[in-house]
C-alpha cells in the first residue's frame, strides 16, 4: 500500500521513464499498485501516482473482473468520441467533463515481459487514455474549462496548500 500523490505534487507533472527491465523491482511496484488501487476503490492507477516515475499503469475492468497491467503503453489505434465526467485518485471529489476516444487499442508489455495488445471501449478506453496521460504528466485539470475550475476552486486550492 503506497501513498497516492495528489494534485500539486511535482512527480505528477514529470514525463515518466520507459521501463528497461521488467524485473523483481517492477513486479513489486505493480503488486503495491494493485493493493493501493483496491484499497482506494479506484479503477485505474499510474505509477507516478504512487511516487514512481515509470511507464506502468493498471486498470480494473469491473465488468469482466479483470485487472489489466500495461508497461510502456502506446496507443496504436483510436476511434470515435465520448464525453463524460472523469475523476482521478489524485483529485479527490473532483470531476471534469472530458472528451476521449470511444475505443482505443493499446500495445505494451505485461508484468511477465510478454508483449500484449489490449482493446478498451467506453469506460475502459477512457481509463487507458487517462492513465497514459499520467505517464506524460498530463492531468484532468488540463482539460477543464475556467468555469469548471471555478466550481472546484476551494477543493483545488486545498490540494495545493497540502502539497509537500
Ligand atoms: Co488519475
Amino acid at each position: 500500500m503506497r501513498r497516492i500523490r495528489k494534485y500539486g505534487e511535482e512527480i505528477l507533472r514529470k514525463k515518466a521513464e520507459e521501463v528497461k527491465n521488467i524485473d523483481g523491482k517492477i513486479e513489486k511496484l505493480i503488486r503495491s499498485m494493485k493493493e493501493t488501487l483496491f484499497y482506494s476503490n479506484g479503477i485505474g492507477l499510474a505509477a507516478p501516482q504512487v511516487g514512481v516515475s515509470k511507464r506502468v499503469f493498471i486498470v480494473y475492468d469491473r465488468e469482466k473482473e479483470n485487472l489489466i497491467t500495461v508497461i510502456n503503453p502506446e496507443i496504436i489505434e483510436k476511434e470515435g468520441e465520448d464525453i463524460d465526467l472523469e475523476g482521478c485518485l489524485s483529485f479527490p471529489e473532483i470531476y471534469f467533463s472530458i472528451k476521449r476516444a470511444k475505443r482505443v487499442i493499446v500495445k505494451g508489455y505485461n508484468e511477465k515481459g510478454k508483449e500484449i495488445i489490449v482493446e478498451g471501449y467506453n469506460l475502459i478506453s477512457r481509463c487507458f487514455q487517462h492513465e497514459i496521460d499520467h505517464l506524460n504528466g498530463i492531468l484532468i485539470i488540463d482539460y477543464a474549462t475556467e468555469i469548471e475550475k471555478e466550481q472546484y476552486k476551494e477543493k483545488l486550492e486545498n490540494l495545493l496548500k497540502k502539497k509537500k
